[in-house]
């Protein structure tokens, strides 16, 4: 086995920061939403995408997961500008890309667009309710897309943890200077619990490498901020895995909450890292009721084997059984409810806000310690 080919066959680069801008005068300002996928567009994580979907690829998405091309894609990358902005763009010119007053991109216009944003909630999120986080965000933003492709002139400054941003090419030569032939990639926005630590070592048994890939993008306020979790990563690695089978890179993307649909793209992406194989478990990319437990897993049965060209690994709801005495899961435990230790994410930030620790065989102590110290500390949400 060798490292997985890129989605699409090659991985795309589309970076070039000595590309002038002289003589560009119009300019669409971006979100923190656009600006990290204007990033991850250019550094390859999202190939085979070359830019901001045009109305084939985003109606193929929307309507089937795929792309123009029959390549599976399932979350829309889009560019939303205001219907004053859309009036005076014309087609075929070059714009820069900007965010705080700074040029960061620049867009070839090849098509602006008018999206239906109910059929896109509904088919990406499942859902039109408001109180959905990702629908919310998708609902707020402007409604007329831009469409084509993309260069990135400025790379996003990295204020922390910047030795953890890595683009694709590094990570996979990264994989190769290890030696390692299958790895496999985990997503993650919470600090990582002993379910967690369980479900990645119980994957890592079977293949030579863990990548350890927590998203580090806009996330929705009550989420653990992402400099908090990158200590808490950090301090976990140090005292529990070996370190020359794990590797810890952040993914600077932003969080959608689409569950089924945002698991598929998550396995698309790491495959674009390199990974071989991918982790799904229960709610993946889930938010409140929305989605059924393994509909994320369920959603890998629409595309075959061969195209989607990296392993998900399923697991199952994991947590501690006292009378295993072990981690374990609904797959692996016999025992009743009241013998596992199951803690709510709104109960544990609760816990950790009121300086209480959840039980280590919940999560490890050095963890605990460090997201208390994080909670009370005010952090930038990025
Ligand atoms: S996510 O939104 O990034 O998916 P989270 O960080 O909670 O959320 O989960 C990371 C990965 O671990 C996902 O694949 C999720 O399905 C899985 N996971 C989280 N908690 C458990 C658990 N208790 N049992 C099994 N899988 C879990």
């Amino acid at each position: 086995m060798s490292l997985s080919q890129p989605h699409g066959g090659e991985l795309i680069h589309r970076i070039q920061l000595d590309y002038s801008v002289d003589g560009m005068a119009k300019e669409i300002e971006l979100d923190n939403f656009a600006l990290s996928d204007l990033e991850l567009i250019a550094n390859g994580a999202f190939s085979p995408l070359t830019g901001f979907m045009g109305e084939a690829d985003y109606a193929g998405v929307v309507e089937k997961m795929r792309l123009a091309s029959g390549h599976i894609w399932s979350i829309p990358i889009t560019l939303p500008v205001t219907e004053e902005k859309a009036a005076e763009l014309t087609v075929g010119e070059q714009v820069k890309l900007v965010f705080a007053g700074e040029v960061y991109g620049v867009i070839e216009v090849q098509e602006i667009y008018q999206p239906d944003k109910y059929v896109e909630a509904e088919n990406v999120y499942r859902t039109t309710d408001l109180a959905h986080p990702g629908v919310k965000k998708l609902l707020e933003r402007p409604n007329v897309y831009v469409g084509g492709p993309i260069t990135l002139v400025k790379q996003p400054e990295k204020n922390n943890f910047k030795e953890f941003y890595l683009n694709p090419t590094e990570t996979r030569a990264e994989f190769v200077k290890r030696g390692w032939k299958t790895v496999v990639g985990f997503q993650t926005r919470n600090p990582v619990h002993r379910a967690h630590e369980y479900i990645q070592k119980s994957a890592l048994e079977i293949v030579d490498g863990l990548f350890l890939n927590p998203l580090v993008g806009e996330t929705k306020s009550d989420d653990i901020p992402a400099d908090v979790r990158m200590e808490s990563y950090q301090v976990l690695l140090k005292n529990y895995y070996p370190l020359d089978r794990v590797f810890l890179a952040v993914f600077p993307a932003a969080m959608r909450y689409a569950g089924p649909r945002e698991a598929i793209f998550h396995a698309m992406v790491r495959k674009n890292y390199g990974c071989t194989h991918f982790i799904v478990g229960r709610d993946h990319a889930g938010v409140g009721d929305y989605y059924g437990t393994y509909d994320a897993q369920l959603i890998f049965n629409h595309f075959t084997a061969e195209e989607l060209g990296i392993m998900p690994l399923f697991f199952e709801h994991s947590f501690y059984c006292k009378k295993c005495g072990n981690m374990a899961s609904t797959k692996t435990c016999p025992h009743d409810k009241e013998d596992h230790l199951i803690l709510s994410g709104t109960k544990v930030r609760a816990m950790l806000s009121n300086g209480e620790l959840p039980p280590p065989e919940f999560s490890r102590p050095e963890v605990v310690e460090v997201l208390i110290r994080g909670m009370k500390v005010p952090s930038i949400q990025s």
